[in-house]
């Protein structure tokens, strides 16, 4: 992690130029959750039961996400990922995805999805604007998947990815947590799968976001448990720390390439010193990080008629009080309310 600069907190937030923070980080990476519903029940993020969802009439309609996106977009923001939940549950998404698409200067526009219902509509979705998927995908044994997601889609997912490939929703990047005792010894398969596939694997450590608060740090599989799990089957060469930029993930060649595997140490080797990220919640909240405590409504202003310059002052506020960085395994640490499938990934 590169050092900070000291945080400029008793000044005003800018009022102009980028959407910077006080610690001189530029939010350029906006995400956007599009629901709180989702087509699984990932053990390690919603209870069977699902959650108590947030009501309809708090959820930002199809104009009201645009209008933002686009405030959002003024402010330099140049890259939307949409997420969940789930967001292919979201009715009005392709025609979400074409309004932004059309927006100047136009973002680049990914999505992060449990790809379940991909195969539908990957044409469709490329076609309206967007670039590339990441899917959520954390083994590929289908009584693994079952017991893992409480659904057994493991087949619908395989689907969708490949849909997702022909498309050309490239590159198809996949998510893997790494769970002791569920996944952890079969990380090296799905390796082995993706790399034949053509997928691009990040395998991430777990962080505390479940609805549960069943996260313990002495469970988590580290980095380097997992690097010493993939090393007994391949080969793996880091690449330079250059390759990266702002992305979370550090990439590794697979047994000399050109396959790559990443690994995203959230916990144990955090990127918080180069995060560019801000969140949209389903509901109209601004989030400057995934485990902020605080978040500010951009709903009510916009429902009582705020312009677009009032708007941005509000964006520009909750960045400007963004921490250094979270406290994950810390005395301090404290799990905010809204658990990863209310915030979006
Ligand atoms: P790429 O640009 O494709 O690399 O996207 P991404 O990795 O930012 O997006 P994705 O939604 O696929 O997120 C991958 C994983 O990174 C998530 O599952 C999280 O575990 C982790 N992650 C995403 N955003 C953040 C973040 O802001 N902070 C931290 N600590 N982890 C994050
Ligand atoms: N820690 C790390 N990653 C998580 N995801 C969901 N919950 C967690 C967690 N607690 C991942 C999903 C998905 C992305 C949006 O976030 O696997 O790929
Ligand atoms: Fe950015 Fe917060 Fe994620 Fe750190 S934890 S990378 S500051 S969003």
């Amino acid at each position: 992690m590169t050092d900070l600069p000291m945080p400029r907190l008793r000044t005003p937030a800018p009022t102009s130029g980028a959407l910077v923070d006080t610690f001189g980080r530029v939010a350029r990476d906006l995400r956007v959750s599009l629901t709180d519903r989702c087509n699984l029940r990932c053990t390690y993020c919603m209870p069977e039961a699902g959650m108590p969802w947030l009501p309809k009439s708090t959820l930002l309609t199809d104009d009201e996400l645009v209008r933002v996106i686009a405030v959002f977009v003024g402010l330099g923001v140049d890259q939307v990922r949409f997420t969940g939940g789930e967001p292919l549950l979201r009715p009005g998404l392709v025609g979400i995805v074409e309004r932004v698409a059309a927006l100047s200067p136009r973002p680049r526009i990914a999505l992060t999805t449990t790809a379940v219902g991909l195969s539908r509509i990957a044409p469709a979705l490329k076609a309206a604007g967007v670039d590339r998927v990441n899917i959520s995908l954390d083994t590929i044994d289908r009584d693994e998947f079952r017991a893992l997601t409480r659904r057994d889609r493991l087949p619908a997912v395989e689907d969708g990815l490949s849909a997702a490939r022909d498309a050309g929703l490239t590159p198809v990047k996949v998510n893997a947590v790494a769970m002791r005792g569920i996944n952890d010894r079969s990380l090296p398969d799905l390796l082995a799968w993706c790399v034949a596939r053509g997928y691009e694997l990040r395998f991430i450590e777990q962080m505390p976001l479940d609805a549960d608060h069943a996260w313990t740090a002495e469970a988590l599989v580290s980095r380097e448990e997992i690097l010493e799990r993939l090393g007994s089957r391949f080969t793996l060469t880091a690449l330079p720390a250059s390759s990266r930029g702002s992305a979370p993930a550090e990439l590794f060649l697979v047994d000399g390439g050109p396959s790559t595997v990443g690994v995203i140490a959230s916990v144990s080797a955090p990127f918080c010193a180069d995060c560019d990220r801000v969140r949209l919640t389903a509901d109209g909240q601004v989030r400057n990080c995934l485990f902020s405590e605080v978040e500010s409504d951009l709903r009510t202003p916009l429902r009582e008629g705020a312009s677009d310059a009032e708007l941005a002052a509000v964006i520009r506020g909750e960045m400007w009080r963004k921490l250094s960085g979270h406290h994950i395994g810390a005395d301090d640490f404290h799990q905010p309310d809204r658990s990863m499938s209310a915030i979006g990934g």
